[in-house]
């Protein structure tokens, strides 16, 4: 059988991916475990999809790891996630950096738990100089509080008699925006059925495909990742033409 991988136009690739990880709890449910078992085995999703990004040549890979809205669930959760960043961000940057991956983050990172925050810091620091592939993790993130943000400081600017209010234009929201660095992801993926944008880069994501699959997060591997990455192709190819149009031609 021809292999998924074989049947993607590697020239056609997005340059940016960004994936909204769902589903966690629901396969820890499956499995009859509690949910952090469930976060744990996303790791390796996040690993494998990681992986294939980079071999693929994908520049820029965001990943939503943690809302502003997930400080509601309960206390235990949270506080293993934070705990489950820290480990991975640590045991994971000698692979980072043997495959020249940059580690970066978004969101309202200076709120997160100072050891959360530390090995942030710390492997964004250690991986800072490589550019193979930049991976985005979107912690404390929400689009809302960072459009919020790029008001208040175009603001400021405004009343610093820096930035005239005719001169505000999309170009200068982008610009102060959290992604102010990256292009536009060209493709969204959400995991687990969901389909919602759950305050996830609401401006970045204006003409982005946007991709569901039932999948669950634990259970995402690289021939899911090929799946909808042929499903952005085949949309793609369109060309702005109509589907009539494609057919004739
Ligand atoms: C959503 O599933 C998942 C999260 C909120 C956490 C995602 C975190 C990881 C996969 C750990 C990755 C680590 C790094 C360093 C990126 P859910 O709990 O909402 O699942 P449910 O909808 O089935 O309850």
């Amino acid at each position: 059988m021809e292999s998924l991988l074989s049947k993607l136009d590697l020239n056609s690739l997005p340059k940016h991916i960004s994936i909204i990880m769902d589903g966690n709890g629901r396969w820890a449910k499956k499995h009859n475990k509690p949910r952090v078992f469930g976060h744990r085995n996303g790791v390796k999703a996040v690993r494998e999809v990681t992986e294939a990004s980079a071999e693929l040549g994908i520049k820029y890979l965001t990943l939503y790891a943690f809302s502003k809205e997930n400080w509601r669930r309960p206390k235990a959760e949270v506080n293993t996630l934070m705990k489950l960043f820290v480990k991975t961000v640590s045991e994971e940057l000698n692979t980072l950096n043997e495959n020249n991956i940059k580690l970066e983050a978004i969101g309202d990172l200076s709120s997160l738990p100072e050891e959360t925050y530390k090995a942030l810091m710390k492997g964004m620091q250690s991986t800072r100089n490589n550019d193979r592939m930049t991976l985005i993790l979107a912690l404390n993130y929400s689009s809302r509080w960072e459009i919020t943000k790029m008001v208040r400081l175009i603001s400021e600017k405004v009343r610093a008699k820096s930035v005239d209010i005719e001169d505000i234009d999309h170009q200068l929201v982008t610009s102060h925006l959290e992604t102010n660095k990256y292009p536009d992801p060209e493709l969204m993926i959400r995991t687990s059925g969901e389909h919602r944008i759950s305050n996830f880069l609401l401006w970045q994501l204006s003409y982005a495909e946007l991709v569901f699959t039932d999948t669950l997060w634990p259970d995402f591997r690289k021939e899911n990742l090929y799946k909808c990455l042929l499903e952005y192709q085949r949309r793609e190819r369109r060309f702005g033409m109509t589907g009539e149009q494609l057919v004739k031609s």
